[in-house]
């Protein structure tokens, strides 16, 4: 018989987590204002919040710690991290940042204008939020197939050449300044966009002079699905994919607090001198001096480590199986969730799970909720809250997909966690059909109103 699935590292360190009872997480979640990021995290038992900066760093990474070089220009660590990006990703320029969307922050600092245009496959809720506060716009042409949960699609990141060549010929291109594409997919459900997709969309930029732009805070999850879902990938190593999927690109931006397994850090690289050197000048500005950009020596060089164990081969089997392990469990009783399922969560189709809740009413934040009062168990929703009011009607933008995300850091809690979470996911499928009512909005932000909101009961 096949050997069963087990981690490829056993455990040196652990920190303990307590249950609690429901009354207790009654309290705190109403002290809260029902919005899961209010918690402490002593209030929470297993905590799918996230899967960024929450994962465990090993032994190596600890040990490059030590020899982190704090040195304010010249660090030995910077070079540490350049030669790793060299290596895996082929770019010559880069420029380390605090985190993902402090790169975001400063490379479109140099590239986006105001009435821009910037296509991708569903943006990510800080760069879109990055884009409309430079008063510019994104245009979703993510392929339909992603919003059908149902659908197996092994692509369910890919852009939509027809949706985006659209795009490309009906606005000045001018105004066009670069597409973003997103590996993986996180709004999606953390789902991958294979080398063909890469290579077209990168054909088809060239053509119409747009830059191509990767967001690539899962760009190893990406490599591992490419390996098992496209044919002529199958022999080819993470290093090897890795290295072509970036041969498309004219540049990246880093949330190193993902697939770098890092707890804070990023970076962006590219191409040019010349993109290098005027994002150098934000970078300065906003970050910090080139060689360390809002990062500790140490910081860099655990995460040089990280980004080589990330693609050594060993790690993602073991990192996406778990996170299958979940998914399958919930699929073989019925409960509705993005399929297949994707590289760092498992998404839920709340839409689908509680039908009697309107989504005027938050339907992803109530089943949320509901999933921190059965167990304690924090996940997050991907939907109304966070698709924000539309810039210029200020209504609610109701998006396709209404989900809550079940995040997993990485290397951090055992299979006997996941069969906790699923537990308490069945237990509420069972009892669904009582739960008729959600929530409504006291307070809340201009933008990125999420972290934030305050709710109460209908
Ligand atoms: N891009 C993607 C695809 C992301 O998922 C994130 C962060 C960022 C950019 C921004 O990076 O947090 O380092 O500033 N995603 C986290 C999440 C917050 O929970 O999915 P950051």
């Amino acid at each position: 018989m096949e050997l069963p699935f087990a981690e490829s590292y056993k455990i040196k360190m652990v920190e303990p987590i307590y249950r609690s009872t429901r009354k207790q997480r009654e309290e705190w979640i109403k002290a809260a204002n029902y919005n899961l990021f209010n918690l402490r995290s002593e209030q929470v038992y297993i905590d799918l919040l996230t899967d960024s900066g929450t994962g465990a760093m090993s032994d190596q990474q600890w040990a490059a710690l030590m020899t982190g070089d704090e040195s304010y220009a010249g660090s030995s660590s910077y070079f540490n991290l350049k030669d790793a990006i060299k290596n895996i990703f082929g770019f010559d320029y880069f420029l380390p940042t605090h985190q993902g969307r402090a790169a975001e922050n400063v490379l479109f600092s140099v590239l986006v204008k105001e009435n821009d245009v910037i296509p991708g496959n569903s943006h990510f809720d800080t760069t879109k939020g990055h884009i409309e506060f430079r008063n510019a716009r994104t245009v979703d042409c993510t392929i339909d197939e992603a919003f059908d949960t149902e659908s197996e699609h092994p692509f369910k990141g890919n852009i939509d050449l027809s949706k985006l060549e659209t795009v490309y010929s009906t606005i000045d291109t001018e105004k066009i300044p670069m597409i973003i594409v997103t590996l993986t997919c996180n709004t999606s459900g953390g789902q991958p966009v294979s080398m063909r997709n890469l290579r077209e969309v990168s054909a088809l930029s060239k053509k119409y002079g747009v830059k191509v732009v990767f967001d690539s805070a899962r760009f190893a999850e990406n490599a591992w699905f490419i390996q098992q879902r496209e044919e002529e990938y199958r022999n080819k190593s993470i290093k090897q994919i890795v290295l072509e999927m970036y041969s498309y690109a004219d540049a990246m931006t880093m949330s190193s607090k993902k697939d770098g397994i890092v707890n804070i850090g990023g970076f962006m690289a590219m191409r040019t001198e010349e993109l290098f050197k005027q994002a150098s000048v934000f970078n300065i500005m906003f970050e910090g001096f080139n060689t360390y950009g809002g990062m500790a020596g140490r910081d860099m060089n655990a995460l040089a480590v990280g980004l080589h164990e990330i693609t050594d081969g060993h790690y993602l089997g073991n990192r996406i199986g778990q996170v299958n392990y979940l998914g399958n469990k919930l699929i073989n009783w019925h409960i509705p969730v993005q399929k297949p399922i994707g590289g760092h969560a498992v998404f839920i189709d709340a839409t689908k799970f509680l039908q009697h809740v309107p989504k005027e009413e938050y339907i992803a934040q109530t089943l949320a909720i509901e999933l921190y009062l059965e167990a304690g168990v924090r996940g997050v929703e991907v939907g109304t809250l966070l698709a924000d009011r539309d810039p210029e009607t200020k209504e609610n933008r109701y998006p396709r997909l209404e989900m809550l995300r079940l995040a997993i850091p990485r290397r951090t809690y055992t299979n006997n966690h996941m069969d906790v979470v699923a537990m308490a996911l069945k237990n509420i499928f069972d009892r669904r059909e009582s739960i008729e009512t959600g929530f409504r909005i006291k307070r809340e932000a201009p933008i990125m109103r999420h972290f934030s909101v305050e709710l109460e009961k209908v």
